[in-house]
């Protein structure tokens, strides 16, 4: 048994996600979190909004209110669909909290006394208008190299040229599309991470098991040389820049930690509210002389994240010199992208968590995201395969396997487990399948492959179906009760098992069956030792029944109505 310490990427403040940011980091690191609680390991599954910077503000101001409120409002939003989509955080913080506040300003002390942060003066774009200095993006203007108007400070999307928005020509505010704009100087504090670029190669080339995409990424970065980054933003919300005696730092009143340095903190502030709340320890999870060097640490994140985690945020801790717990394994994902584009708002391109649980139960879309994880490349979602996943894998693979087993055993036996009759060559075969396929199964979990681990559970629950057309227990009846009995013994076993294993992915069904099949909550974890074992499994005589329909099929009318409000194939 292994402590297993899961972080997935916080999600930003400003908006309930979409169905591709659950895809590509909190439902994955709830599946396996899940997956790895059923092995029987110590897992700490933590998550938080990351609450900070310009986005923030923005996104409060057009929502008409106060950037706390606003924080206080999204939050609770965004626990909320965590909770609709079935997210089994063990602690859901918020990057805004006390804890990551002293956390932050500690890190940037330490880090400062080990001279890995220094101040440097640089010129930004200013604007009267909103009386503010602007973020790269927000600034947009000429491109000086193609000149396209309406090139972003940090990028020209018409060629594709890196910018510096001091650069463009005639610069106007994105906020207010002021052109009262003008360039002034402006202190920071400065990441040295060109200082541990070494250090961090040595550390990513002796990674294990990361997925090529990460440690590609990576690599990338440090080929091309770290630059140090400029770690505080003129804005006011955020988290102060304070001297070590708590006061604020000279110069530095108008200014805050930028969001990404706060951010990945918040994964230890919030194992610390955590171990308040519940009188854990959070010094055995995080820091090495503690324990941690016995803890398993797996980060799930998307692509664009994976800078920050491999490079930026491990600058901080072993920069530190203090004995914090690094990740240990990295699972980066690639995009759902909504028909092959991007998911938008403004277009009506794709569906928000908050309105994907009122289409349908959060266990389609738990199955469907992860039978087509973005792991290898890029993953268009459709309404039609959804459908697909629905329909065929969860109610005609699985809903009628359970469906046809239980039914029958409540008609022609009393909704018991029969006794009676002898295994033969149907038994072996089912078992010869479980004995191959169920391992594969955990290997896949362990290996954080999704893709696989749906594609076997699947085919586990196809072998269940194969098992009864070949046993027909209903042709058996009429001539040889026991040899019918054995059919529907070992279905019923399978039903059980099937829902042991679905509980990671589709906790909500494989709970209503595991329930239907009167399996106590306490003895639904991982244990497939004896397979052969599974088929009688079930006391004879234990009593069952039929769950209630477990997935709806969704029509074609479905889907030209979800095509219509949330888009779909042009
Ligand atoms: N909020 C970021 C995003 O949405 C992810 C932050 S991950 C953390 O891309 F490391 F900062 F926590
Ligand atoms: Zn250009």
């Amino acid at each position: 048994m292994s402590r297993i310490l899961i972080t997935s990427a916080l999600p930003y403040i400003n908006g309930v996600k979409h169905m591709g940011n659950l895809a590509g980091s909190m439902l994955p690191a709830d599946v396996y979190a899940r997956a790895m609680r059923l092995l029987g390991h110590d897992v700490l599954y933590i998550c938080a909004t990351d609450e900070h910077g310009t986005p923030a503000e923005l996104a409060a101001s057009d929502a008409g209110m106060g950037v706390a409120e606003y924080c206080d409002t999204m939050h609770a939003a965004q626990a909320a669909a965590g909770a609709d989509f079935k997210l089994s955080y063990d602690y859901f913080g918020r990057s805004s909290a006390p804890s990551n506040h002293a956390l932050t300003q500690h890190f940037a002390h330490v880090l400062e006394a080990q001279d890995l942060i220094y101040e440097k003066v640089s010129k930004q774009v200013y604007s009267n208008a909103d009386g503010r200095f602007l973020p790269d993006r927000y600034v947009e203007g000429t491109c000086p190299n193609c000149d396209f108007d309406a090139a972003r400070g940090d990028q020209c999307d018409n060629c594709g040229k890196l910018l510096d928005p001091i650069d463009l020509i005639n610069p106007y505010s994105a906020v207010s599309g002021s052109k009262d704009v003008e360039i002034r100087e402006t202190n920071h504090l400065y990441l040295r991470q060109s200082a541990l670029s070494d250090r961090l190669r040595a550390w990513v080339d002796a990674s294990e098991g990361w997925p090529s995409l990460a440690t590609s990424i990576a690599r990338k970065w440090l080929d091309e040389g770290l630059r140090d980054r400029a770690i505080t933003r003129d804005l006011s919300w955020g988290i102060p820049v304070t001297n070590p005696d708590g006061s604020r730092r000279a110069g530095f009143e108008d200014k805050v930690f930028y969001v990404w340095f706060d951010a990945p903190i918040a994964y230890i502030a919030a194992t610390q509210d955590w171990a308040a709340k519940t009188g854990g320890d959070w010094q055995q999870w995080w820091k090495t002389d503690a324990g941690a060097d016995d803890v398993q640490y797996v980060q799930f994140m998307g692509k664009d994240n994976v800078a920050f985690h491999t490079l930026s945020f491990p600058t901080s801790l072993i920069g530190s010199a203090e004995p914090w717990k690094l990740v240990d394994q990295l699972k980066a994902f690639n995009w759902v992208t909504w028909y092959g584009g991007k998911f938008s708002t403004s277009a009506k391109r794709g569906v928000f968590m908050d309105q994907a649980i009122s289409i349908a139960p959060s266990d389609n879309w738990r199955w469907h995201l992860m039978a087509n994880a973005p792991e290898g490349d890029d993953a268009a979602f459709t309404w039609e395969e959804f459908a697909v996943s629905v329909n065929s894998d969860l109610a005609n693979v699985l809903g009628n396997f359970v469906n046809r087993i239980t039914k029958y055993a409540a008609g022609k036996f009393d909704g018991k487990v029969p006794s009676g009759g002898t295994e033969g060559e149907d038994e072996a075969w089912i078992t010869a399948e479980l004995e191959t396929r169920l391992p594969a199964l955990i290997a896949h979990y362990e290996a954080r492959e999704f893709r696989k681990a749906m594609e076997q559970t699947r085919a586990i629950w196809a072998a269940g179906n194969e098992y009864l057309t070949k046993a027909a227990p209903w042709t058996h009846y009429k001539t040889d009760v026991d040899a019918a009995a054995v059919g529907v013994r070992a279905g019923l076993n399978l039903v059980a098992l099937f829902g042991i294993i679905a509980q990671p992915i589709i906790p909500d069904a494989a709970g209503k069956i595991l329930n239907a099949m009167g399996i106590p909550e306490n003895n639904r974890t991982w244990n497939f030792g004896d397979i052969p074992a599974l088929l009688n499994a079930l006391p004879e005589g234990h009593a069952v029944s039929a769950p209630d329909v477990l997935f709806s099929k969704i029509e074609d009318a479905d889907i030209t109505d979800w095509a219509t409000k949330f888009g779909g194939g042009e």
